[in-house]
């Protein structure tokens, strides 16, 4: 996973935190693209979201990051998205789990919720684990279907 391309996104409330894991980031391997929001003045995560999920979902980019005041709106927003898997983490255990259990392809987090080095910590974690597959696949399969079916 050597040249992952990363769409990232936040409202103002996740501002800063995006712009530290975007000078993170620029230092290594991957592609960002960042879809803002550019200041702190206050914007509408749904906005964000939608830009950031459609850039994961049609886009040409692996994974998305997206960051807003507690990570929960902005997660819920890219979680209506068909084929977005937005995972809320907090820890590194949540980090590395969502994506060999769930294969989720959006990381969410909160700014007003952790600091940067735990945060710097969750987003490293979660790029370079990969999805087991097998009995999670099947699992996955199952969202998928009930995201297509609506059963
Ligand atoms: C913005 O004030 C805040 O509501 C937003 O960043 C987020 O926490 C929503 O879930």
């Amino acid at each position: 996973m050597s040249s992952l391309k990363i769409a990232i996104g936040s409202d103002h409330a996740g501002f800063r935190l995006k712009e530290e894991i975007i000078r993170m980031l620029n230092g290594q391997q991957y592609k960002i693209k960042d879809f803002g929001t550019f200041s702190e003045e206050s914007v509408d995560y749904p906005d964000i979201a939608l830009e950031v999920a459609r850039g994961v979902r049609d886009g040409g980019f692996d994974r998305g990051i997206l960051i807003c005041g507690t990570g929960i709106g902005i997660g819920i927003a890219a979680n209506k998205m068909q084929g977005i898997r937005a995972a809320l983490c907090h820890d590194t255990f949540s980090a590395k789990a969502s994506r060999e259990h769930n294969d989720a392809n959006i990381l969410t987090m909160g700014e007003r919720i952790i600091g940067p080095g735990l945060a710097m910590d969750i987003v490293k974690v979660w790029l370079e684990t990969g999805f087991a597959g097998g009995r999670h696949g099947r699992r996955v399969q199952k969202i998928m279907d009930i995201e297509n079916t609506g059963i």
